[in-house]
């Protein structure tokens, strides 16, 4: 029996959060920030945490540190009960971190990616792979050194018999480049946002984009805000409706969370339309209240929101 339903292969990072500024930083300055919150950072670990918090056995791999950033992580993760056995400490690189400077609804951000740029194919052996029936690589534009082989690691991946997901997010260099034509047969669901997707296929149309992969790719799910999610399986596209929610706190992390809710019903083998609803209502409890993982008590709270909030019984 394989111990972990899921691998995330994932950046791993602290986030250094100051709220409250007196005002935007200036060159020679000084200025004071009245509130200071130290929180796990990272899709990959925001994905990681929701998933376990729904119940599936989570165990993560990324690179960090050997500093106090990365206990941090660590800990933080375990919290969550992410099983992390396989992450990777390495005294040649700082564990990264993002400062968010929060002013009102708006903020401004700095990463230092260190050490998630650094994790290799070769860090994930074969016997990671095998503890685990699915395997989901976030922010692969952030981690470069699993970029250049990601179509060696889908490929080892589904011969040893997982099932694969992959959500893109966000290229800070915006060159998305992605080699669509060897990724895509291995990877059983793609999971970008409309944008995300549009970027990455080259062209202003989701069904235009659509019709350029539809020879090599398997099921394709895409993330669109307030409209909601599309599917496309083998042709057809379905789009369901996002669960309206008046009482948006913040979108951090949305897109991970719809990711945890997709890929939490995915490995119990339910029905793809399930699955879409699962993300759409993970995403919106999401909104509720700030970052991305303070909705995600535990799987008898989240059912209780989705419940009351959404009238959806999970
Ligand atoms: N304001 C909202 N109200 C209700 N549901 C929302 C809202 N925003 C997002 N969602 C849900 O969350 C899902 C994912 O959000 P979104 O499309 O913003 O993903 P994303 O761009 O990948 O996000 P992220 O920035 O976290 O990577 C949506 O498909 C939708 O179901
Ligand atoms: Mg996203």
């Amino acid at each position: 029996m394989t111990p972990f339903d899921v691998l995330v292969i994932g950046e791993l990072n602290i986030d250094i959060i100051l709220d409250d500024i007196q005002g935007f930083p200036e060159i020679g300055k000084e200025i004071m920030a009245n509130q200071l919150n130290l929180t796990l950072g990272s899709s990959s670990a925001i994905f990681a945490s929701n998933l376990s918090a729904l119940g599936v056995s989570v165990a993560i791999v990324g690179l960090l540190g050997e500093d106090s950033f990365a206990d941090s992580v660590k800990k933080s993760l375990r919290d969550k009960k992410v099983n992390t056995d396989f992450v990777v400490s390495s005294d040649r690189y700082s564990t990264g971190l993002t400062i968010v400077m929060n002013y009102g609804m708006d903020r401004a951000n700095v990463t230092f990616p260190g050490a998630m740029e650094h994790l290799t194919v070769e860090d994930i052996t074969d016997q990671m792979l095998l503890s685990c029936k699915h395997m989901h690589l976030s922010s692969i534009f952030l981690q470069k050194g699993i970029k250049k082989q990601a179509v060696q690691l889908f490929e080892r991946a589904k011969s040893l018999g997982l099932t694969t997901s992959m959500d893109p997010q966000w290229d800070p260099a915006e060159n998305w480049e992605l080699d669509l034509g060897s990724l895509l047969p291995n990877l059983d669901v793609w999971m970008p946002n409309v944008v995300e997707f549009k970027n990455i296929t080259g062209v202003p149309e989701l069904t235009d984009g659509l019709e350029k992969i539809k020879e090599y790719a398997n099921y394709v799910v895409i993330k669109d805000g307030i409209n909601g999610a599309h599917l496309w399986d083998n042709g057809n596209l379905t789009s369901k409706p996002a669960f309206i929610n008046n009482e948006v706190a913040d979108c951090i992390g949305a897109g991970d969370s719809f990711d945890a809710g997709f890929i939490s019903e995915f490995v119990k083998g339910s029905g793809l339309n399930r699955c879409l609803e699962v993300g759409n209502v993970m995403g919106a409890i999401n909104t509720l209240e700030p970052g991305g993982t303070t909705s995600f008590k535990n799987r008898e709270y989240i059912k209780k929101i989705a419940k009351e909030k959404f009238e959806f019984t999970l």
